[in-house]
């Protein structure tokens, strides 16, 4: 397995595959998902809601992601791992942008950002690709504009559809590689997907984009005791919640009827200590 780098994503764009990129914020779960041979590790900024707990993803700080993908990016074998810039990280102006973009590569090691927003963030994309940090666009839904937005699928009215169309344009013309494209209808993605010549990686926007993402707790079913929430694009491929509380209720049943550890799980004691018994 060698390194994934930008044009080895964009060869298989260009012949025609679907690309994969899951999100990952520790060594474990990356090395795994790493070695299944997904093509991007996106430590998202959903840090907040899915290990954190929080109710957005507002508070991220550029400290807690340096500190979650430089763990990522050492074990991603393969895959290219990209950081999402946090909130308030980019949208001062260009250079605080590049500034905090390069600080987050250079401490963690990651082959590219990620950033929200589309024409807004034009100028921002401009310096940082630039300075030769590759930069994925983010449009369409965009969690870190909740208070101006909410959690709903986007482009739906006219003048959102051609806002999002003029937003990935953008985004484009900027430089990124390659545009996410949440939470807006399968037909418009099909729009944007068909227009653009970077790869579109969609969640929540159905089938025609070039590749997909989803949040690695989502896919895997790993979700906080009586959080049952799940959106209608999210896909469980394992229920990890149900094998925890099933592994966790036995280890302490063992424990407490003194089932566990066994002789297979001791360490025998030595000659000398026998010979003395
Ligand atoms: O933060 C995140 O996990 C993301 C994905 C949902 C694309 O931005």
């Amino acid at each position: 397995m060698s390194k994934k780098y930008v044009p080895d994503i964009l060869k298989k764009y260009q012949t025609g595959e679907k690309l994969v990129m899951v999100t990952a914020y520790d060594y474990t779960f990356a090395s795994l998902f790493d070695h299944a041979g997904v093509d991007m590790l996106l430590v998202g900024d959903s840090l907040g809601n899915v290990v954190q707990g929080k109710e957005s993803t507002l508070a991220v700080t550029v400290e807690q992601t340096i500190y979650h993908s430089e763990q990522v990016a050492r074990a991603a074998k393969s895959a290219l791992v990209i950081a999402d810039m946090p909130f308030m990280s980019y949208q001062l102006n260009a250079e605080e942008a590049l500034r905090q973009a390069g600080n987050i590569m250079k401490e963690s090691g990651v082959g590219a950002v990620k950033l929200e927003g589309g024409q807004k963030v034009k100028e921002a994309i401009e310096k940082i690709t630039s300075a030769g940090i590759p930069v994925v666009g983010h449009v369409g839904l965009t969690p870190q504009s909740i208070h101006q937005t909410g959690l709903k699928v986007q482009g739906r009215k006219s003048k959102d559809e051609k806002r999002v169309i003029e937003d990935a344009r953008a985004v484009e013309a900027a430089g990124a590689f390659c545009v996410v494209l949440e939470g807006i209808p399968e037909d418009l993605a099909r729009r944007v997907t068909k227009e653009l010549s970077i790869p579109t990686i969609g969640i929540g926007a159905g089938v025609h984009c070039s590749g997909q993402v989803l949040v690695m707790h989502d896919l895997l079913g790993l979700k906080p005791v009586g959080n049952d929430f799940s959106p209608k694009f999210v896909k469980k491929y394992t229920d990890l919640r149900e094998a925890v509380l099933s592994a966790a209720k036995q280890f302490i049943s063992e424990v407490e009827d003194g089932q566990f550890p066994t002789e297979e799980h001791s360490y025998g004691s030595s000659k000398a200590l026998k010979a003395v018994k």
